[in-house]
């Protein structure tokens, strides 16, 4: 890395000849140099299109080259993806993988070839090839999910669905942490009684989860981020249960395409009369939903500084100088240094405020607002 940096000037001037020749901005494809590779994990989900529209967005009048790749829920297109921007000569990549543990091999290759490794939203774990993550508060995401149902909760023995996001994404288990953490003294006192999963019922003592346990929890309840495994679990779950755990329930969903799905489901069973549901990442779709009161919230997590953040640390990686971070965070192997952001629960009450004169989204895409 040392030897590298001496070289930077050249590189700028070779990358101004590059920029200036093709008038590259955001995302280049076919040959030529690249210096920052960005590999996100599926198109198939809208809150990665979004992240890669506010890539582009950023770096519309960036001078850097820069390519965005998609895995498509493949480790082994992800590797792929990475070995691809290797050989186009990028300096950095930023990488949210498919698979965090599974992704240890791509990133070791780009590490082999003096790449400076950002982890971008998802952890990438059990490597020393991560040099740095740049996240949201995702522990503060499960909570703020868990404390909008506690929020929401009237009387006691309120039947409570839990479900969790996938086991191969290192912030399924954060999600889980933060809710459990504030939802378990409310299943301790009576408010809640867990409706669908017999390994968090016999849980329900254990202030704080080890992350084994959380394992064997979300084993029961995970969705894999896939709203069809969440419509099917739900669909199963409210089958199995009788009456009295049907009424009005509280149902953790930990993103908004699992939440749509799985309040979906709710809605049509005509033994649950009300329902308060969680979300995450302030999807177009589940903001109709909010607006419709089809989804009760929406965890907020605003992708423009999460970009920002990344394209400055590679920015400052190309620089030659050392980024900026405000924490860290252990991956199993090594402690990562981290910069992470704030979030921000968004319901019927503050849509408008935070989605639309923000400036984040037009109202023109919604009714009803
Ligand atoms: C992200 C969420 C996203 C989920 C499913 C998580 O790692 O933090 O924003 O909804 O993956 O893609």
């Amino acid at each position: 890395m040392k030897g590298k940096l001496k070289f930077i000037p050249v590189l700028f001037f070779i990358m101004m000849l590059v920029v200036s020749a093709v008038g590259c901005s955001s995302s280049t494809s076919g040959g030529g140099e690249v210096s920052i590779g960005i590999v996100l994990p599926t198109k198939d989900e809208p809150r990665w299109v979004q992240d890669e529209q506010r890539f582009k967005d950023a770096l519309a009048d960036s001078d850097y080259t820069t390519e965005i790749l998609f895995s498509q829920g493949s480790s082994a297109k992800e590797k792929e993806n990475v070995e691809t921007l290797l050989n186009k000569g990028i300096d950095v990549l930023i990488i949210a993988p498919h698979d965090g543990a599974a992704a240890g091999a791509a990133v070791e290759a780009a590490k082999k070839d003096g790449v400076t490794v950002i982890s971008y939203d998802r952890l990438i774990t059990e490597t020393e090839a991560v040099d740095y993550y740049v996240t949201f508060d995702s522990i503060a995401v499960g909570a703020a999910q868990a404390q909008y149902l506690v929020d929401n909760a009237s009387g006691s023995g309120i039947p409570l669905y839990l479900y969790a996001g996938a086991s191969s994404d290192n912030n399924a288990f954060l999600f889980f942490e933060g809710a459990w953490k504030t939802l378990q003294p409310k299943i301790a006192d009576g408010t809640f009684v867990i409706a669908n999963s017999s390994e968090a019922e016999g849980l329900k003592d254990k202030a704080e989860l080890t992350r084994d346990e959380m394992g064997k929890i979300l084993g029961q309840v995970t969705t894999n981020w896939d709203p069809n495994e969440a419509k099917n679990k739900a669909q199963t779950h409210l089958t199995a249960v009788g009456a009295d755990a049907k009424g009005d329930v509280a149902v953790l969903a930990p993103n908004d395409g699992t939440s749509r799905a799985i309040a979906d489901v709710f809605a049509q069973d005509p033994e649950v009369s009300s329902y308060v549901i969680s979300g995450q990442d302030a999807e177009k779709a589940s903001i109709q939903y909010i607006i419709d009161g089809k989804q009760s919230m929406t965890v907020f997590k605003d992708v423009r500084t999460l970009v920002t953040d990344a394209i400055g640390m590679a920015v400052d990686v190309l620089d030659g100088n050392t980024p900026e971070t405000t924490g860290s965070y252990n991956n199993g192997a090594v402690d990562v240094n981290a910069k992470q952001t704030d979030v921000i629960v968004v319901d019927q009450e503050n849509v408008k405020q935070e989605l639309i004169e923000s400036g984040y989204y037009e109202e023109s895409e919604f009714s009803g607002l």
